[in-house]
Formats: C-alpha cells, sequence, structure tokens
C-alpha cells in the first residue's frame, strides 16, 4: 500500500484520496491495515468459531447479539458484558494511526490486540467488515459464517450518519456528496456489491456460510432467530424464543448499554449528538434522497447487479 503524509485523516477530501485500493478484489481501506494485512490473513481460525460479516450499516451489531444468545445458549446474565468484548471487532483498530488508538485509554495498544482475539474462549464469535478475500482462505472451510445484508440507500443513510457520529471520521459533507462519494467506492470498505455479491455466491454452496438480510429481521425476527439457531445447530424453547425476540427489538437494544455503543461518547470516540443505535427502519432513505438521486441509486444498483440474482427490489 501507499504510504501517506499524516495527518491524512484531518480532511475528508485527503483521506478519501489516500485510501488504499488493495489487490486482492480493490477493496478501500487504509495504510493502517494494510501494514497489518498479513496478520490478519493468517490469523488461527478455529472450527467452533463463528464470525458475523457485513458491510458496515447492515445490521451487524443486531446480528452479533442475536448469534452470541444463540451460540450461548440464551445466556441473557452473560449478555450483560459489552458485547465489544464479548464479540471482538477482528480488524480495528488496525484501521486508524497509532497515536489514535493510544488516546482512546480504554483500548489496549495496538500489539496487544491480536493476541486478545487469539486467547478468547471457545466459542469465538468476531466480528469483521473484511471481504472473505481479506479473511484467511480457510475461514468458510472451517468454521460458521453469518454473513449480513442490508438495501444499499438505508445502508448509505445510515453509513452517513455513522461518519457524522464518529470523530476519527473528520467527515463535514452533506448526504448527497456522502451518496456520491460512497457509489464512487470512496468509503472504507468499498466497494459495497464487491462484498455483498461475494459472500452471496460463497453461501450458495457453502453451507458453513448463512446470508441474512436486515429487512428480513425486520419482518420476521421469529423466523430469522429459527432459522440462525437451525444453522448453528442449536433448539430453542418457546420461551427462548420469545424472550430473544423481545431482547432483541429495536426499542430494548437500543436502550441496552452492553449492546448500544453509547459509551463511545465517554471515551471520546463518538461526538455527543446522535446515537450509533440511530433509528432501525427500513426504508428511512426515503426521507432523504431527492427522485434523481434515488434514480442514480437505483441505476448504479442495476449495474452491479446485472448477472447476479441477489435482489434488493423486495428491501426496500
Ligand atoms: P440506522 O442507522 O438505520 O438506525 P451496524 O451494526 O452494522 O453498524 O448497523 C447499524 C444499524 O443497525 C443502525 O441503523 C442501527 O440502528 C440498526 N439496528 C441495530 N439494532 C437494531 C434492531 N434491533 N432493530 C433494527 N435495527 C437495528
Amino acid at each position: 500500500p501507499e504510504t501517506l503524509e499524516e495527518p491524512f485523516l484531518k480532511e475528508f477530501p485527503e483521506y478519501v484520496e489516500g485510501l488504499v485500493r488493495g489487490d486482492p478484489g480493490g477493496f478501500v481501506l487504509t495504510p493502517h491495515y494494510g501494514e497489518h494485512a498479513e496478520e490478519l490473513y493468517n490469523f488461527h481460525v478455529r472450527p467452533d468459531d463463528i464470525w458475523v460479516l457485513s458491510f458496515p450499516k447492515s445490521g451487524t451489531t443486531w446480528t452479533q447479539e442475536l448469534v452470541w444468545l444463540i451460540a450461548n445458549d440464551c445466556d441473557f446474565e452473560g449478555a450483560k458484558r459489552d458485547l465489544n468484548v464479548r464479540s471482538p471487532f477482528f480488524e480495528f483498530p488496525y484501521l486508524i494511526p497509532r497515536q489514535e488508538v493510544s488516546s482512546y485509554g480504554h483500548l489496549p495498544p495496538v500489539e496487544k490486540q491480536m493476541q486478545i482475539r487469539e486467547k478468547l474462549e471457545s466459542p469465538r464469535l468476531i466480528k469483521t467488515h473484511l471481504p472473505l478475500d481479506l479473511l484467511p482462505p480457510q475461514l468458510t472451510d472451517t468454521c460458521k459464517v453469518v454473513y449480513v445484508a442490508r438495501n444499499p440507500k438505508d445502508v448509505i443513510v445510515s453509513y452517513y450518519y455513522h461518519h457524522k457520529l464518529i470523530k476519527f471520521h473528520y467527515f463535514d459533507g452533506d448526504m448527497e456528496s456522502f451518496a456520491h462519494r460512497f457509489m464512487k467506492d470512496q468509503v472504507w470498505y468499498a466497494p459495497y456489491f464487491g462484498q455483498v455479491l461475494a459472500t452471496w455466491e460463497k453461501a450458495k454452496n457453502n453451507p458453513n456460510v448463512l446470508f441474512l438480510f436486515y429487512e428480513d429481521l425486520k419482518k420476521n425476527l421469529e423466523g430469522q432467530i429459527k432459522k440462525v439457531a437451525h444453522f448453528l445447530g442449536k433448539s430453542l424453547t418457546d420461551e427462548q424464543l420469545a424472550k430473544l425476540v423481545h431482547h432483541l427489538t429495536f426499542e430494548n437494544l437500543s436502550k441496552n448499554s452492553a449492546v448500544n455503543k453509547e459509551d463511545g461518547k465517554k471515551h471520546g470516540v463518538f461526538n455527543a449528538d446522535g446515537n450509533f443505535m440511530r433509528k432501525g427502519e427500513t426504508g428511512d432513505w426515503q426521507r432523504y434522497f431527492s427522485p434523481e438521486m434515488s434514480r442514480q441509486i437505483d441505476e448504479w444498483t442495476e449495474l452491479n447487479l446485472r448477472g447476479s440474482d441477489i435482489t434488493f427490489v423486495d428491501k426496500i
């Protein structure tokens, strides 16, 4: 990867110019990730690991909590511990400059982060936004992987607010400029469709990969919980199922301090305005995009989905 002058993050345009388009796959990440790419690629996967994969803002946290509870036999008491501890974010903080990591007093030094992941007790639940190409190559042949996807318009809106919330994005643009950046693959983890399509194809012929949609979780949470339980080989009593549905509603999860990431404010990582658990709706994009903007995103979506049998038409 290219190296950049610091501080490359201070201005969004500089930051975008500085994003690394790595191989394979041309995914967009930062040089700080580049320093560690090999270490992450060679990470030792355990057969009883469960990994939750997604493009940012697709319902990752929701899915992590759901999967953690099922994998841990509905241990609601244990689920009172911080989700970030129960289910670490694989590539973070390798994405941000070292000096920024050390300024977050609560985070261990970068060097310690991977050791912590390696020492976690089984079954580990690991979250990542990295595409399959950049993850340990044996991942989907070794352990279970749950992928969650969300319609791109709601992802754009949610990611825009995420950029406003998280200090180190230093983002000061408006929604429309953000949507254009998104479609030009100028955001972390872009291109969006690259990883969605690659995982969709992988899930077709690999029983270790379960592909979920945010919108299905919204429409039929109970049905999706049963699907995940079946995938993980777990059975649930009616009582557990009812408790899970209750626990996982937006209303309850957004009030749950072990999951809602409100402590990001205390640690100085988030701005005071806004919440990580923002709105939790399908179709919120309709409040933000003009008919012309919506048409452009549809066109971009259609172009990218040409030749694929995945569809978001019923998800919007
Ligand atoms: P919004 O910004 O649209 O509200 P991720 O965890 O991948 O970053 O995704 C965050 C998005 O998932 C946010 O979307 C958040 O509100 C939403 N979310 C989290 N928990 C949810 C729940 N229980 N029900 C619905 N949406 C949820």
